[in-house]
This record gives structure tokens, C-alpha cells and sequence, in this order.
């Protein structure tokens, strides 16, 4: 049977667009490949402690017989966290933009995971693994828009999941999600619901190529 891992930032559990999409992708993969287990990490709901990441990352350089109780902890933490990266054949990554720039939930997660040597630089055990990342982003960031260059999400999340890990990425991006409730972007919001439905197709279709870029990884 496939796992699936799904790991959701959003600080919303009402209303939120990375984990709708997320659900429609997760429902496209979900037949594809019949009844796959699904692995949860609702970093919204329960988000790692930044202090794990201190300790994780020190114990590493700390020989094994000299690592303190609270460093041996940490490394535990990391090691269970990235069980769960490890141990699934598709990952979903659904991670909103906050502030321009990555969620601090998803950055603090990575952080602690890339101390656990089969997720860091250079060691990735996920490599050709098939992946989805689903972001969402209030304002627009496209070309000639006055916010052109302040989106320093995307990319960072590209670079780790595509670069660092090597994973199979599929991104499914919606922009302008403040629409409905911003009167200033009050005549964004039709094309903001045209992105929308938009995302939904995609991540459709992204889920749909699931079966054939899991025959590629294997
Ligand atoms: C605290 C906070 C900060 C945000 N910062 C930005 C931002 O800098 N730029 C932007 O375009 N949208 C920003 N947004 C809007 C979110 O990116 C947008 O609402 C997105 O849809 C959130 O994902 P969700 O719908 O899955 O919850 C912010 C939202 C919150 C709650």
C-alpha cells in the first residue's frame, strides 16, 4: 500500500486555500492509487518547537557520549519527524506565504528535519520521490505588478524540495486570496476566483500524474 505525507502550515483551519487545494489533490492521488495511507503533519495545529532545532543541530557537532539529555531529545524528535518524510512514496506540501516570505512554521520543521542525516544537504533518501507543493499568497507577485520581487517564499521552497532533496515537485500556486475580504482589491476579485478554480484543475491533474511519475522513481 502507498503512503502518502501531507504536511499542512496554514495558521487557518476554516477558510484556508493551501489546504482546500491540498484536499483536491490529495482526493485526485487518493484514486489514483486506490486507498493509500495518509500520514498528517498539521504544523497550524501543532507546530515544532523552535528550541528542538538548537539543540538538534548542536548535538550533531557534540560527540555522541558528551550530548546532553535535552540534545539526545531533540535529535529524537527530528529523527520521528523525518520518518515520516522517508517512510512515504508522494508528499504533499501545502505552505502559505506570510510576511513575503516562508511560513515560520515550515521553515522552523525543515530546520529540524535537515539535522537528521537522510534529509540533509547533500545525504536526501526522498531523491525522485513524487511531490506537490501548494502555496497560496494574498497579493499578486507577477510580472509588472508593483510587488514584483517580494515574493521570497516560493523559491526558498523550491530550492530545499527540488534542489536540496531532489524530489519529483509539481507547484500549484493561487495568488490574490485577500481579495474577497480587501475592499481595495475589490476588482481583483473575478480574477481571483478564475485562479482559484484554476488551481483546483491543476491540482486535479497534478494528481492524476501521480501513477505515472511513481513508475519514473521507481
Ligand atoms: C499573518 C499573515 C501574514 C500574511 N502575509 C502576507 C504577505 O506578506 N503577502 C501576501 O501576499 N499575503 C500575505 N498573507 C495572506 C496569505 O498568504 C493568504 O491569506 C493565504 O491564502 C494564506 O493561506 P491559507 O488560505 O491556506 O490560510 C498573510 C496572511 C497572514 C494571516
Amino acid at each position: 500500500m502507498s503512503t502518502i505525507f501531507r504536511l499542512d502550515a496554514s495558521i487557518r483551519q476554516q477558510g484556508s486555500v493551501t489546504r482546500a487545494v491540498a484536499d483536491t489533490l490529495q482526493s485526485a492521488i487518493a484514486e489514483e492509487l486506490g486507498s493509500p495511507a495518509v500520514v498528517r503533519r498539521d504544523l497550524g495545529l501543532d507546530p515544532v518547537d523552535p528550541a528542538v532545532w538548537g539543540a538538534a543541530a548542536f548535538a550533531g557537532f557534540t560527540p555522541e557520549e558528551q550530548r546532553t539529555p535535552v540534545q539526545l531529545d531533540a535529535q529524537r524528535t527530528a529523527a520521528a519527524l523525518a520518518d515520516e518524510v522517508v517512510a512515504a512514496d508522494v508528499l504533499i506540501f501545502a505552505v502559505p506565504m506570510y510576511n513575503f516570505g516562508v511560513s515560520q512554521h515550515f521553515k522552523t520543521w525543515y530546520d529540524v528535519v535537515a539535522t537528521d542525516p537522510r534529509l540533509a544537504v547533500g545525504q536526501s533518501q526522498v531523491t525522485g520521490k513524487p511531490a506537490f507543493l501548494v502555496t497560496a499568497r494574498g497579493g499578486g507577485y507577477g510580472a509588472g505588478t508593483p510587488r514584483e520581487g517580494w515574493d521570497h517564499a516560493t523559491a526558498w521552497m523550491r530550492r530545499i524540495l527540488e534542489d536540496v532533496w531532489g524530489l519529483d515537485l509539481d507547484v500549484i500556486e493561487t495568488e490574490l486570496t485577500l481579495a474577497e475580504v480587501t475592499p481595495q482589491m475589490a476588482e481583483l476579485r473575478d480574477l481571483a476566483r478564475e485562479q482559484l478554480a484554476e488551481s483546483h484543475e491543476s491540482a486535479r491533474q497534478s494528481g492524476r500524474s501521480v501513477t505515472i511519475k511513481l513508475r519514473s522513481a521507481a
